[in-house]
């Protein structure tokens, strides 16, 4: 059922801090209105972390900026509905977004500098939004500033906060973001790739930081990467997006026990082998095709070792959902074996 939600918590919980549901997103291409995101539903949950995983062209970024109410209002068509702590945003004017954006939810992006000013200290771009948002004075919103540097482990804050953002590590600037992000205490964090252009120690000290700030702030994150290395670290639940929609959702721990979607088992088989630096045991063969030649059969079957013809290539597969919190939109499901990686 394509509607179906997953992870954790009864469909009638209303403590979603994300709930998005049948979420489609078009954009005029040279082949017309061509659709990017497919009808996909997730939800997290009040304090949890959920992975949104998938390589890239997927859709993951174009669905967190539908989130985050970030894409453009004209020149895309949006439909569907996405609540951020129980309020509908689809249809909400920019100003209305505006207001809520950093104090519902924020978000940080894979490329950290592109995000911040190089005109303006990293104090004055943290104590803006708290001076946009809370009216405080301009010497108390750059307390707060240094006050948030210090909580993303920034050494010295005081100091630094007087700094621009090029005198600022690519690790450093991510931690910038975050504070600049967070200091609003948002309900929902989404991060989009927030490691991705990191190192592997600055990624893990990152990926601490992102842990700590979810306990100490309360707040719930929609973590998106390609790396089900990452996703496992960081995420209760995870929903793995491939072409444009969602092809497989659950606990992370039965994703990596038991996956049930071919495209899952690839992306696992995929992990970097941390014993063998920059090696991986084995990536899926070919890539995400172009939006305008995703088949109306199911998406991977050109791609997957499991494809049978005339069965996976007939018509569209739905999302099924196969046991509480768990779905899955393969028409081959339950009778593979396929191979997960079971620590
Ligand atoms: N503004 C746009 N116009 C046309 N196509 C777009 C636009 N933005 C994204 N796309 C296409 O949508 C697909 C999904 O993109 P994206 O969400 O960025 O994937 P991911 O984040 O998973 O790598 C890609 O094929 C991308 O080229
Ligand atoms: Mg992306």
């Amino acid at each position: 059922m394509a509607t179906d939600l997953p992870l954790l918590l009864p469909d009638e919980a209303d403590d979603d801090v994300l709930r998005i549901e049948n979420l489609s997103v078009e954009f005029p291409t040279d082949h017309g209105w061509t659709r990017v995101v497919d009808d996909v539903s997730l939800r997290v949950p009040a304090g949890a972390a959920v992975g949104l995983v998938g390589e890239s062209g997927s859709g993951k970024t174009v669905t967190s900026l539908a989130a985050m109410g970030l894409l453009p209002s004209r020149g895309c068509r949006v439909s569907g509905s996405i609540r951020v702590a129980g309020r509908e945003i689809v249809g909400l004017t920019e100003r209305e977004l505006s207001d809520i954006r950093g104090i519902d939810m924020s978000m940080v992006f894979q490329e950290p500098r592109r995000s911040l000013s190089p005109a303006f200290t990293v104090g004055d771009q943290i104590a803006e939004v708290v001076r946009r948002h809370e009216g405080v004075s301009k010497k108390d919103s750059f307390a707060r500033a240094v006050e948030m540097l210090d909580a993303v482990g920034i050494p010295d804050a005081h100091r630094r906060a007087k700094s621009y953002p090029h005198e600022f590590s690519g690790g450093m600037c991510q931690r910038v973001m975050l504070a600049i992000a967070m200091v609003c205490r948002p309900k929902l964090l989404i991060a989009d790739e927030p490691t991705t252009a990191l190192d592997v120690t600055v990624q893990r000290e990152m990926l601490r930081l992102m842990k700590d700030l979810q306990h100490e702030y309360d707040v719930s994150i929609l973590f998106i990467t390609h790396d089900l290395g990452v996703v496992a670290e960081m995420c209760d639940s995870v929903a793995v997006m491939y072409a444009g929609q969602v092809v497989e959702s659950t606990l992370i721990d039965d994703l990596f026990d038991d996956p049930r979607h071919p495209y899952s088992e690839g992306l696992l088989a995929a992990i970097p082998d941390p014993s063998v630096k920059g090696t991986r045991l084995s990536s899926i063969p070919g890539a995400v095709p172009a939006p305008w030649d995703w088949p109306q059969t199911c998406r991977f079957q050109t791609r997957c070792s499991h494809a049978e013809a005339g069965l996976c290539d007939s018509e569209p597969i739905t999302l099924e959902s196969i046991a509480p919190g768990r779905s899955v939109r393969c028409v081959r499901d339950g009778q593979l074996e396929l191979r997960g990686i079971a620590g």
